[in-house]
């Protein structure tokens, strides 16, 4: 028997490069459990419209609920004639019922269907995202606070900028991760709108209800205009972008990793359960999770850049264009589900080498701008200060020594206005506790980040 949806009208079947072209199972049947969640909700507000019988009504309920069933366990799958995910399910709801399978499609379309397949199916698997997410967090976190106290070179253009406590620039990390967590409930409070009812794209003249079905699936609402209801994929596109951005913090992240486990560096060392090894190299220890990370960033913004440039000119309502929505919607979801963990793994348990931190913070002259800072709180100009401190740099550079080796004689030599008191800002700890207001690395306002970060995390 036809099992197509649309045969009616239709000759002969579709050829077979059609039938190919058109298929999308092979990716849709992710939306099954989430259609059939629809399948439900629809058939209560069928029943509830007079479409459908007490008894009807449960046969239709029991015949969904042993599909839902046959579908977790593998055992209903579709079949090479099926077209999409919709077929296929209404396929499997008629060998059970016979013509009254039929009925259900009643007041529906696969328009609204699959846009709302799709919202079931993100909003759902956003929240493991934000829970992994919050995973990372605690991981980073928990480094912070392991190290709280450990100072190490900040960087401007990968060079030696001023002292920061290491703690200061995990948390930084952590700051982008929360952002992205907030990004996403923002998301979902535009997301969580229900396009059952819309039809195909004007709605339904059947006496249904919107709302009720919205709100059975835990939507807020159902939407305010059914062409809008089909055709908007803003959803998609959002989170497609969302991720793309958690994409690109991980890759941030994973970088300074590659960096830092390089022998050049030495500040951290890997996990062996969290490394990799050469095929041929025994001695190598290889940073492969973070590589990934960074890796892995561009088919997230690809997705991005291949949904927008997909929707961008069509024309509303629905257009076939859209079953092209899925793959990167469910490839960046897929990613990111099988990247965080790892991530998280690899950061919780990260060893950080305190004492190559520590001697390496103050190198570069990374004390240069303490000491014009000094000069200015003498009340020397910036601009002056600037170049009396350059001159020091350069005479430290000349003569291979460090800024707080200079004598009270080379001082005074540099200019009049060094004098000895300027030693009194050349540690890393002076430069450090001195950048106590707001955002600054001063180990108390670091503490304060360590504590909001936290609670910011639990909320989540
Ligand atoms: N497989 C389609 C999609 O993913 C479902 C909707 C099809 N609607 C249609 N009129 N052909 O978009």
């Amino acid at each position: 028997s036809d099992t197509r949806l649309w045969g009616g009208r239709f000759g002969g079947g579709p050829s077979p490069a059609l039938a190919a072209l058109s298929k999308s199972t092979q990716f849709d049947w992710e939306l099954a459990p989430f259609d059939l969640a629809g399948s439900r909700a629809h058939a209560r507000v069928l029943h509830r419209a007079g479409l459908l019988t007490d008894d009807e009504l449960t046969r239709m309920l029991g015949a969904l609920s042993e599909l839902s069933a046959e579908v977790a366990a593998g055992t209903f799958v579709p079949v090479e004639s099926d077209e999409d995910v919709h077929e296929a399910l209404e396929r499997g709801l008629s060998e059970k019922l016979g013509a009254l399978g039929g009925k259900l499609r009643a007041g529906r379309s696969r328009n609204d269907q699959i846009a709302t397949d799709l919202r079931l199916y993100l909003r759902h698997h956003v929240r493991a995202l934000v829970g992994e997410l919050s995973s990372l967090e605690y991981a980073l976190l928990g480094l912070a606070q392991r190290y709280q106290d450990v100072a190490a070179p900040g960087m401007t253009h990968l060079q030696h900028a001023q002292p920061v406590l290491i703690a200061h620039q995990l948390l930084a990390h952590v700051h982008a991760f929360a952002r992205d967590v907030d990004r996403l409930r923002d998301w979902d409070r535009r997301t969580a709108v229900s396009p059952y009812g819309s039809g195909a794209l004007a709605g339904s003249s059947l006496p249904l209800d919107p709302d009720a079905v919205a709100a059975e699936l835990g939507f807020d609402r159902a939407s305010d205009n059914s062409v809008d209801g089909v055709s908007d994929r803003d959803f998609a596109a959002e989170f497609c972008f969302a991720a793309a951005l958690i994409g690109v913090h991980l890759s941030r992240l994973g970088e300074e990793v590659v960096l830092w486990t390089s022998t050049e560096f030495g500040w951290a060392r890997l996990d062996d359960s969290w490394a990799t090894g050469s095929s041929i190299m025994p001695q190598k220890k290889n940073p492969d999770i973070a590589e990934l990370a960074r890796g892995k960033s561009g088919r997230f913004v690809g997705n991005l850049t291949g949904l927008l440039t997909m929707l961008k000119g069509l024309p509303l309502a629905y257009d076939r264009d859209l079953q092209e929505d899925k793959e990167p919607v469910f490839d960046s979801m897929e990613q990111l589900l099988l990247l965080l963990p790892a991530v998280t793994g690899m950061m919780a348990t990260l060893t950080l080498r305190p004492e190559i931190l520590e001697a390496a913070a103050p190198q570069g002259f990374a004390l240069a701008t303490d000491v014009a800072e000094w000069l200015v709180r003498q009340g020397v100009p910036f601009r002056s200060a600037h170049e009396i401190s350059g001159a020091m740099v350069s005479f430290c550079e000349e003569a291979g020594i460090e800024l707080d080796e200079l004598d009270d004689d080379q001082l005074a030599g540099i200019d009049e206005r060094l004098t000895p008191g300027v030693r009194s800002v050349l540690t890393v700890r002076g430069a450090l506790a001195a950048r106590s207001a707001r955002g600054g690395t001063a180990p108390e306002r670091v503490a304060e980040q360590l504590t909001g970060l936290a609670d910011l995390a639990r909320q989540h």
